[in-house]
C-alpha cells in the first residue's frame, strides 16, 4: 500500500524543524535560484506547500507551476499558500498515476524518493523522466549516508515512525542517484546540509 501522509500532515513542518532546525527548508530553497523566469515547473510532494511560498518570494509571477501530492490534507494545507501572481494548478493523486502532463522546464522532488522501495522509485523516475524538456532541470533534495553513525540511526527511526504512522514503504534509502545516473542526467550543483545528511543537487537533462 502506497505511503499516506494525512496522518502526519497537522505537525509535519513542526516535527521536521525540531529534528532538523532550518536545514529542510534551506536545502529545497538553496535549488530555488536555478529556476528561470516564466518556468514551467513540476512539484511531487511538496507537502503543506511551503515551497510555494518560497518560490513566490523569489519569481512572484510568471511560473506556471503543477502541484501533485498524493495526502488530500497536505494539498489541502498547500491550497492556502500564497503563491503570488503564479499560476498554480494542484492535483491530488499519487504521481504515478497521474496522466497528461509534460513539456516541464524544471521538477522538483523535495524528499520524495525516500518513500519509496527500489521498484516503486524506478516506476516514478521512468514516469517523470519524459515529462521534463530536453535540457531541463530537475531539482532533487533527500537524504545521503555519507558514512557517519548518527545518519543511518536517525533514517531507520525516521523510517519506521513513517511506516507506523503512514503506511511508508521503504526501509531504507533507495538508490535514487543510480536513476540519475542511468537516464545520464548531468550534476551541474550538489550542496550538503545538516553534516552531510541532507543533499541538494540540481541535475540537467542531457538525452
Ligand atoms: C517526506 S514528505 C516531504 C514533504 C515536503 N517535500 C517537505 O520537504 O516538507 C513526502 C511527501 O510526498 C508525498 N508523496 C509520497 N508519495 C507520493 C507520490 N507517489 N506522488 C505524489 N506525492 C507523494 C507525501 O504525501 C508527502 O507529503
Amino acid at each position: 500500500m502506497a505511503a499516506n501522509y494525512n496522518n502526519a500532515a497537522r505537525f509535519y513542518d513542526g516535527l521536521s524543524r525540531v529534528v532538523y532546525g532550518k536545514a529542510l527548508v534551506e536545502a529545497q530553497v538553496y535549488l530555488l535560484r536555478y529556476i528561470a523566469p516564466n518556468s514551467n515547473i513540476l512539484i511531487v510532494g511538496g507537502g503543506t506547500g511551503w515551497i510555494l511560498e518560497e518560490i513566490a518570494l523569489i519569481h512572484p509571477s510568471g511560473l506556471h507551476i503543477t502541484y501533485v501530492e498524493a495526502s488530500d490534507k497536505m494539498l489541502a494545507l498547500s491550497q492556502q499558500r500564497k503563491v503570488g501572481n503564479n499560476q498554480v494548478i494542484y492535483i491530488n493523486e499519487a504521481i504515478e498515476d497521474v496522466t497528461g502532463l509534460n513539456n516541464f522546464d524544471v521538477i522538483i522532488t523535495p524528499f520524495l524518493f525516500d518513500n519509496f522501495t527500489p521498484e516503486k522509485l524506478e516506476t516514478v523516475f521512468a514516469h517523470l523522466h519524459p515529462l521534463l524538456k530536453p535540457k531541463g532541470l530537475w531539482l532533487n533534495t533527500d537524504f545521503q549516508l555519507t558514512g557517519q553513525w548518527w545518519q543511518n540511526v536517525l533514517l531507520k527511526s525516521m523510517l519506521l515512525f513513517f511506516k507506523v504512522l503512514c503506511g511508508v514503504e521503504s526501509s531504507k534509502l533507495p538508490d535514487f542517484e543510480k536513476q540519475f545516473e542511468l537516464y545520464s542526467y548531468q550534476v551541474i550543483s550538489n550542496t550538503t546540509f545538516f553534516g552531510e545528511f541532507i543533499a541538494a543537487k540540481a541535475y540537467r537533462k542531457t538525452n
